[in-house]
């Protein structure tokens, strides 16, 4: 026919009620092996899981369980070794696999699907993906977070301008500007797992969405695929995909957290700026400016959040009209989350490996440091303290002395004892030992502070937090 309907063969797992099979559209619109063969192990583990109850409890012959292994185990070594043959006709990994089974072992593979469906079956085989994925993103969050408290321990003393508004702020360290990125990395890895505690219930056995009238036991199967416990509502099992939106979430949080640093990693290595100097592995040329070194790494970890924060709002849009419980719209959950998983997993590789490798230019960070009246406050600061000024008048006074430096072209520091103290009599001597911006940086050491000694003591608390 002219759409491709395909008469002759209806659906060999649920095809009994068909006459026909279904139209080539159908079956593009409905497949998703493309994607979901990616569910292989964790589908098949999860079968394995499944048989052993089922003969545990008498519900299938220890026999037929056997065979049911063996003929599993078969099919994973053909997959692995790629000369499993999927098959589009058979929608997705679960009936593939089982038609595979039917192949190599003969009727006792219709018995593998006793007491479960591909609801459960789903929920399982994603849920179990999801957990590895973020055991995956554990790990490599708490390496991005050791290469950060690397670069914060050899900086702990380094000055560069802190910036508010992207304007010259205060002094810092930039010891302490990496301990920033720690915090956030460490919440995100929080977040990461919370999520796994979440997510660790087993949904095999829910079924349908009803349960099932065999005797299974659910807390066997839970336990066997690693599981604390089995969920509790059948029909909430087969229609959450909450941990697949914690995920996303969890994500999109964590590479906006990249993102902001991309973005640092950016503005830092024009020679404008010139604080760090990004290594040869995780830059590239210019194919006509030979002069030119481009954070393309960088950039690519920026515009990849754009991709996960899509994924995330994909999702969503997905789930909210959806009543209980199954409905097929939720095949569309998968490639969303591979897809951010396999962009969070570079961005994070690649932000690791440069934060690795940057080169720390501590005289342009000095230098930018002093630069901006970066110690204003400090002088504010000074006048409250050794003259008695209420800071409102200190602010006021600190304002004439920034104006007069920057009519002459100098630092605050720069400014004769005489010219201070034309703008204010208290002004002594003293005052220049708060101007510097070592100095300034050594006085902030309130709990957090930028202070080198507060600095160091943060990072000793997240070492003996891994
Ligand atoms: N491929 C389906 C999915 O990913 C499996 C579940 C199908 N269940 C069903 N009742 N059609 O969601």
């Amino acid at each position: 026919m002219a759409d491709g309907t395909d008469q002759k063969s209806s659906n060999q797992m649920w095809g009994g009620r068909f006459a026909s099979g279904p139209s080539a559209i159908m079956e593009e619109i409905n497949a998703s092996i493309g994607f979901d063969k990616k569910l292989y192990a964790q589908d098949i583990r999860g079968s394995m899981a499944h048989a052993t109850m089922l003969a545990s409890k008498g519900i299938i012959s220890p026999d037929d369980k056997d065979k049911i292994i063996e003929g599993l185990n078969t099919i994973l070594s053909e997959i692995e070794a790629g000369t499993f043959e999927f098959s589009r006709k058979l929608e997705d990994i679960h009936m593939n696999i089982e038609a595979r089974l039917a192949t190599l072992i003969g009727t006792a593979a219709g018995r593998l699907h006793t007491a479960r469906s591909r609801n459960d079956q789903v929920a399982l085989d994603f849920r179990l993906w999801v957990k590895e994925e973020l055991q995956k993103t554990e790990g490599m969050l708490t390496a991005l977070i050791a290469a950060f408290l690397d670069r914060a321990e050899e900086n702990a003393d380094t000055v560069m301008p802190g910036f508010t508004h992207l304007q010259t702020a205060q002094p810092v360290t930039f010891g302490h500007h990496c301990m920033a990125y720690v915090e956030m990395f460490g919440r995100d890895r929080a977040r990461v797992r919370h999520a796994i505690e979440h997510l660790d219930e087993s949904p095999i056995g829910a079924a349908a969405l009803a349960g099932t009238g065999y005797p299974i036991d659910r807390h066997m199967t839970a336990k066997a695929l690693g599981f604390r416990e089995p969920t509790r509502n059948s029909i909430d099992t087969v229609s959450d995909r909450d941990f697949a939106l914690e995920f996303l979430s969890i994500a999109s949080i964590c590479a906006t957290h990249l993102s902001r640093l991309a973005e640092e990693i950016v503005i830092w290595s024009t020679p404008q700026f010139g604080f760090i100097r990004l290594s040869d592995a995780f830059s590239t040329g210019s194919s006509i400016m030979p002069q030119k070194k481009n954070p393309d790494a960088a950039e690519l970890v920026r515009a990849k959040t754009g991709r996960i924060n899509g994924s995330l709002v994909a999702l969503l849009t997905v789930m909210k009209g959806l009543p209980l419980a199954y409905s097929k719209d939720m095949q569309e959950d998968k490639e969303q989350v591979f897809d951010a998983a396999e962009s969070l997993e570079l961005a994070i590789a690649a932000m690791t490996g440069m934060i690795r490798d940057l080169e720390v230019r501590k005289d342009r960070m000095r230098a930018a440091a002093g630069s901006g009246y970066s110690t204003a406050t400090d002088l504010a600061d000074w006048l409250v303290r050794e003259a008695g000024l209420p800071f409102r008048d200190a602010h006021h006074v600190t304002g004439n002395a920034v104006a007069l430096a920057e009519k002459k072209g100098c630092d605050l520091a720069d400014l004769s004892l005489k010219e201070l103290q034309a703008i204010h009599p208290d002004i002594t001597k003293g005052v220049f030992d708060v101007l510097s911006v070592e100095a300034s940086v050594a006085s902030r050491t309130s709990f957090g502070g930028t202070a080198p000694s507060e600095v160091k003591k943060q990072i000793a608390w997240w070492r003996g937090r891994n």
